[in-house]
């Protein structure tokens, strides 16, 4: 029984990994043999242990996300990543900042701060719901884009409809404009089959603490190699006037933002192998599994509350 991995309350049917995922007891008992090993010698895990083991966490969710593991850093969740990209960028009053309608809270929240700092102008694209088609998402953001658009705030999957957007085909449309776009990912990882590499985004932040079910305060950012000069991380530390020269300054920065428990990060890989043999067929069995469950779902709500389905 799958169940028995998860320490989830048995009188609770839990569907919303969405929101914050359970993580199963496996990866919580490889946390721990980490905190272990920090708390036995705290000097020699943080200062000499713990480097390679971010390093190969962060190879290890490159080769799952398809990025380079030069473009990538981990952040405490996607709203860090929100914050890092959006208030490292210099907008001028009568920039305008595209997002839509359907924006989770947070991040909007952080669109609208800088927006006000700046003098820019948040622009919201209206994304139908029900849907038809994919296109009818990229005509709604296209069509917002003017010259003075200096950015696009778009989520791949949407927190309140669950839509996944086209974001390949939306980031190469935006380019085409000239239009960098930040992807706020917070739900694909482990959801959606990613390569960030393909997608071709400027920016890209996840969270592996959803339906990858990694610990809380397990995302990431990537940030496309021409961009990383002027992103830095919302928190100034050691890096910033680091001599080192054998790392870029975007890892030297985002690798240690002061001293936090990074064991969420080094169980990103044991998240990945745990969760990935669940199923004979690995992560595209789940994800396809976990696709038709969700599916069959909205079609037992939609028939009881006899709606049509929202969206393809
Ligand atoms: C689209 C979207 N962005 C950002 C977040 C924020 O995630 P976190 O709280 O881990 O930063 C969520 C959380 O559900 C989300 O749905």
């Amino acid at each position: 029984m799958i169940n028995a991995y998860w320490l989830l309350d048995r009188n609770i049917t839990f569907l919303n990994h969405g929101s914050f995922g359970a993580c199963p007891i496996p990866v919580l008992e490889a946390q721990t043999i980490f905190r272990e090993q920090l708390e036995r010698e705290p000097l020699r895990f943080l200062l000499r242990e713990f480097e390679p083991l971010l390093d190969n966490a962060r190879n290890q969710l490159a080769a799952f996300i398809g990025a380079s593991e030069d473009d990538l850093a981990f952040v405490p969740n996607a709203t860090t990543g929100v914050n890092a990209v959006l208030r490292s960028l210099c907008f001028a009053p009568g920039d305008e900042l595209l997002t839509t309608n359907q924006e989770y809270n947070a991040c909007r929240n952080t669109l609208n701060f800088v927006a006000e700092r700046t003098g820019a102008k948040v622009i919201v694209a209206e994304v139908p719901f029900p849907i038809e088609s994919p296109e009818q998402i990229i005509e709604a953001i296209i069509k917002c884009v003017s010259p003075q658009t200096k950015l696009a705030l778009l989520d791949h999957v949407v927190s309140q409809t669950g839509l996944i957007f086209p974001i390949k085909q939306l980031v190469g449309e935006l380019a085409n404009r000239g239009v960098d776009v930040l992807v706020d990912g917070a739900h694909a990882p482990g959801m959606v089959a990613l390569n960030l590499d393909e997608i071709g985004a400027a920016y890209y932040t996840g969270n592996c603490h959803k339906w990858l079910c990694a610990p809380k305060g397990a995302g990431f950012l990537y940030v496309r190699r021409d961009k990383q000069d002027a992103i830095r991380p919302t928190t100034i530390s050691h890096g910033a006037n680091s001599p080192r020269a054998d790392k870029s300054r975007f890892q030297l920065e985002f690798d240690w933002m002061g001293t936090v428990d990074p064991s969420p990060y080094l169980c990103v890989p044991v998240a990945i192998d745990f969760m990935g043999s669940l199923l004979s067929g690995g992560w595209p069995e789940l994800r396809a599994k976990n696709h038709a469950l969700a599916l069959a779902g909205r079609k037992i709500l939609a028939d009881k509350l006899d709606l049509r389905l929202p969206c393809p």
